[in-house]
Formats: structure tokens, C-alpha cells, sequence
């Protein structure tokens, strides 16, 4: 039997990612002028719902304007677990279980349900809120595409946008001034972002988490494009890829910090090559500005979606694509599981064909 709904809640959690405006946008758009429903904003991820006094009414004109925006109108934190919220007290770092604060609030509030947008992390929190009897539905948000239960996560598009921008306008330096340019991309655990930036752009090779590599056979790779006169190279590298035990000079490579992996390999190409290499880590860059079309349909599709669910009582689930469609699947199904990237694939095997070069072999 569909629920009764008067006010509905929107929290997000994580990193902040193109296209959450536009997913609060669609939610707050479709509560209210398609049930008539209130909706609150909880900011700054489960703060919001532990501190009460951290939440904003959402109305189509509070709201307005904010579709293009990159960001979250909410404020976010990718700290803060309600269930280990870390606290310090009297120079001591101690952890509560906010959780039971987080269901009183759900009730002071007067919330009938709530919108949970996020990455794995954020997700795992909601099923488990849900676990304790908040009725929730998720939304799922990473630039890394990296959730195993969606074809592709909105934020994805655009960080693919900016990477492969970044990508053709080294290019031009690295043609000019005949050098090797390495470029560090988002991707914690997953080499999306490298691997669909690295054949958009046309790099020499790509390096991802997936695929172990050695920089000597990079380096064999660029020795014999050299030899065939090409003067310089473009080597696209995942922020998480896992380094080779062992540096040029025989020594461990350290475990880098974020940031610095692209330093580190760079640094081991111009050891072994004695070429002019340099190194650009896009880092936050590929999160901030403006969502893609791609991204804003989606978000919008997601946002809608999260509030059908709610009107159908449908709660534990989390919107999703598949084949191009809008569908949802259990929270329990949707968490936990990394979407990496299969180094047998079909996009792997094209990238292959033309030449291009993951570090396994020359
Ligand atoms: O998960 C998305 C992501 O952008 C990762 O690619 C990256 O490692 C991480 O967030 C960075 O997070 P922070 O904003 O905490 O530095």
C-alpha cells in the first residue's frame, strides 16, 4: 500500500560531484508539484540529521537557478558517520553511535521519508539507517562510476569532459616541446575516468588500477615509439593505480600520498628514459564546475525516480540505469561492490588494437 507522505528529506554525503543540484532539483520539483509534499534539506551529509538546526525548507523557488550548478547547495562532508561519529573530547578522539539521534530527528522533523544521495560510503550509512527503520531510498553519485549496481553514476560525464579537455591541451605542449606528459586522473579504486579520458584523448598509454604494469615496460613502450619518430608521449595515469614493488634505483616505491602517484611514475620515466617528462595532477578540477547535458538528465531521471519510489513505498532501494533505463535495486545489492574496470573488456581490447599500451606488455 503506497505511504501516506506530507514532508520528504534530501541528504548528501561524499565528495561533492556535478550534477547533485540537478538530482535536488528533479526530487524537489516532482515532491512538489507532483504530490503536493514538503521537502527538507538536510546539509552537510548525516550532520543534518544529528544537528537538526542544519536543515533548510526546499521550495521550487529556493531552488531555482541551481541546475547548472556544480556542487551541492546542501554543503557536504565525506566525514561523519552516524553510526562511528568520530568527536574529540578533552584532546581525545572518542566515537558515538549517533544513529538512534538520527531516528528521533526523522520524527521531531516530521519527516515520512528521506532521500539519501552518495557514493558507496554514503549508501552503506542509508541502508543501514533504513536497517533501523528510516524509510530511505538512495541516489548514486560518484565521478569515479565506480558502483557496481548502475550502468554509470551521474558526475562521470563531466570529470570525463575536463579530463579529456586537460588531455588535448597537453597535447599540444607535449608535441611542441617533444616531451612525455603524465597526467594523474581521478579514480580511487577504479580506472574509469583514465581509461574513457585516456582513448577520448588519444594517449600513448594508460595506467590503471586494474592492470599491473612495470615502468620498465613503459618505458620499452615509449623507447619504440621514439624509434618510430614520434618525439613525444601522453601517458594517462589512474590516481589509484598500484605502483611496481620497486622504484628504478632497486628501492620501494613509497606508498603516495593523494596526488602523488603522477610524480612518482614521472619521476621513474625520466630516470629510466633521460627524457623531459612532466607531470599534471587534475585533482579536484574534474569534480568542480558545471554538470554536462549528459549529467543533468541524469541527475534529473535519478531525482524523479527517488521520489516515485518513495510514493510507492518502495524503501531500502536505490535508483539506478540500466540498458539506458531508469530502474532500482535493493540498497543491499547496491553497496559493497566495486565496478571495476574488466582488463578483458571489449573498451580494453579497442584500446589494444590501436596501439595503445596499459604497461603489462611492449
Ligand atoms: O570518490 C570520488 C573521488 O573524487 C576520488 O576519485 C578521490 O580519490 C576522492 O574522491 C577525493 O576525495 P577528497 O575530496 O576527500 O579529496
Amino acid at each position: 500500500m503506497a505511504p501516506t507522505i506530507q514532508t520528504i528529506g534530501i541528504s548528501n554525503g561524499g565528495g561533492d560531484c556535478p550534477g547533485l543540484n540537478a538530482v535536488i532539483r528533479g526530487a524537489v520539483r516532482a515532491s512538489i508539484l507532483g504530490h503536493g509534499w514538503r521537502v527538507v534539506g538536510i546539509n552537510d551529509g548525516f550532520d543534518g540529521l544529528i544537528w537538526t538546526d542544519r536543515t533548510v525548507p526546499l521550495t521550487v523557488e529556493s531552488i531555482a537557478g541551481i541546475l547548472p550548478r556544480g556542487g551541492t547547495i546542501l554543503g557536504t562532508t565525506n566525514r561523519g558517520n552516524p553510526f562511528h561519529y568520530d568527536i574529540e573530547e578533552n584532546g581525545k578522539k572518542v566515537t558515538h553511535d549517533y544513529s538512534h539521534i538520527c531516528c528521533e530527528n526523522m520524527r521531531k522533523l516530521e519527516l515520512d521519508a528521506l532521500i539519501a544521495i552518495g557514493g558507496d560510503g554514503t549508501l552503506t550509512i542509508a541502508r543501514d539507517l533504513g536497517k533501523l527503520g528510516i524509510p530511505i531510498v538512495g541516489v548514486p553519485k560518484t565521478i569515479d562510476n565506480d558502483l557496481s549496481a548502475t550502468e554509470v553514476t551521474f558526475g562521470f560525464d563531466t570529470a570525463l569532459h575536463v579530463a579529456t579537455d586537460a588531455i588535448d591541451r597537453l597535447h599540444t605542449t607535449a608535441e611542441s616541446h617533444g616531451r612525455v606528459m603524465v597526467i594523474e586522473v581521478m579514480g580511487r579504486d577504479a580506472g574509469w575516468i583514465a581509461l574513457h579520458s585516456g582513448i577520448a584523448g588519444g594517449a600513448d598509454v594508460i595506467l590503471l588500477p586494474e592492470i599491473p604494469f612495470t615502468i620498465e615496460t613503459v618505458c620499452e613502450y615509449l623507447r619504440k615509439r621514439a624509434a618510430t619518430g614520434k618525439k613525444f608521449s601522453m601517458v594517462v595515469v589512474a590516481e589509484g593505480v598500484k605502483l611496481p614493488p620497486l622504484d628504478p634505483f632497486g628501492k620501494p616505491f613509497p606508498a603516495p600520498r593523494p596526488g602523488q602517484v603522477g610524480f612518482l611514475i614521472g619521476d621513474a620515466i625520466h630516470t629510466l628514459l633521460k627524457k623531459d617528462v612532466r607531470v599534471t595532477v587534475l585533482g579536484h578540477i574534474q569534480r568542480g564546475g558545471s554538470p554536462s547535458p549528459f549529467d543533468r538528465i541524469l541527475a534529473t531521471r535519478f531525482g524523479v525516480e527517488a521520489v516515485e519510489l518513495i510514493a510507492r513505498g518502495e524503501f531500502g532501494r536505490m535508483v539506478c540505469l540500466r540498458a539506458g533505463e531508469i530502474e532500482s535495486v535493493s540498497l543491499d545489492e547496491a553497496v559493497g561492490e566495486t565496478r571495476l574496470v574488466d582488463p578483458k573488456s571489449t573498451m580494453i581490447r579497442t584500446a589494444r588494437a590501436i596501439g595503445m599500451n596499459f604497461g603489462d606488455y611492449a
